[in-house]
């Protein structure tokens, strides 16, 4: 099970925890045990996807299908592709070539566990995986639903998104970039995937431009307040909460809004942009409010 996000309300947590229930549930018969020969493939799969993580993405999938009431097992594998991303993300993110990070959700990272070239094939495999379930019959019955949905994923997931700003990322150790290319890089490295996460209920929805918009906006923000508070909580946090060690950031020289502006400015930011995500609601009124105290958990997370 998926630890608690600390530090969010009861109605959150109670949220957080039931969507973190049967996306496990969905993720475990997406990805079964095998005894092929090639099982470590799998079992590294399974370990770098399974049991742990806050399970962001999938939240915002799920309630933001809740929006177009959208049937809940087609928002779950939805949320499992992203997750699948994500994770794959975060495997590679941890390798000697990146952050050269030992420590993962708490257990000793992919390639610690399994070994380095296990750990690239795994997160290869996830990425694929994640595009065959969102191209599944499965997931849509209508296939212009299905194409835009892997359409979406793609541009979120690679050079113009996360991937593009993996690489920033990496370019700002041993450069010293100004704000407006930090908060490029930030945007794509994580905001670009929770973009989508929260513009995929709406599509799943066929949902108008304007509410499309609403929360490809409101994501816009929160994603880049997600990642000004993971740079703080690098600096800041305990790694028996975060699940990762601390200083990874400082440690490797990297250009984020903590290196740049210091850690009261960072977090100023981080409200400011918290508040500007959560106008960007007001079209859904009342039935966004579970994503108005996701926005607000993203300031006061502790993990
Ligand atoms: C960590 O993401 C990597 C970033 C994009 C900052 P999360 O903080 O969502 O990681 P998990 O999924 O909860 O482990
Ligand atoms: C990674 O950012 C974002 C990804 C796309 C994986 P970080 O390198 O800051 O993430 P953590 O702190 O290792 O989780
Ligand atoms: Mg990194
Ligand atoms: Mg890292
Ligand atoms: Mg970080």
């Amino acid at each position: 099970m998926a630890p608690s996000p600390r530090s969010a309300s009861p109605r959150l947590q109670t949220a957080m925890d039931d969507v973190a229930e049967s996306l496990e549930r969905t993720l475990m018969r997406l990805l079964p045990d095998t005894d092929l020969p090639e099982a470590p493939l799998f079992d590294a799969m399974r370990y770098g996807v399974l049991d742990g993580g806050k399970r962001l993405r999938p939240f915002m999938v799920v309630e933001a299908a809740k929006l177009f009431n959208v049937d809940s097992y087609r928002a779950r594998r939805v949320a499992a592709a992203i997750e699948m991303v994500h994770c794959y993300s975060l495997v590679h993110d941890d390798l000697p070539a990146m952050d050269n990070s030992p420590l993962r959700r708490g257990k000793p990272s992919v390639h610690i566990q399994y070994d380095e070239a296990t750990a690239i094939l795994a997160g290869d495999a996830l990425l694929t995986l994640a595009f065959e379930v969102l191209s599944d019959a499965e997931t849509h019955e209508d296939p212009r639903v299905r194409c835009q949905l892997v359409t979406e994923l793609a541009q979120a997931a690679g050079g113009h998104g996360m991937v593009g700003g993996q690489m920033l990322d990496l370019i700002g150790e041993n450069e010293e970039f100004d704000l407006g290319t930090i908060s490029r890089l930030q945007r794509m490295k994580t905001g670009k995937l929770m973009c989508f996460a929260c513009e995929a209920g709406a599509i799943l929805g066929k949902a108008g431009e304007p509410q499309r918009k609403a929360l490809r906006n409101f994501a816009h923000d929160l994603g880049l307040a997600f990642q000004v508070t993971d740079d703080i909580l690098d600096v800041e946090a305990d790694p028996s909460e975060t699940g990762k060690p601390a200083n990874q950031d400082d440690n490797a020289g990297k250009s984020t809004f903590v290196s740049e502006m210091g850690i009261q400015n960072a977090k100023e930011r981080a409200e400011m942009l918290v508040g500007q995500a959560v106008r960007h609601l007001h079209v859904f009124g009342g039935r966004a409010d579970i994503l108005r105290d996701l926005a607000e958990y993203v300031l006061s997370r502790r993990m």
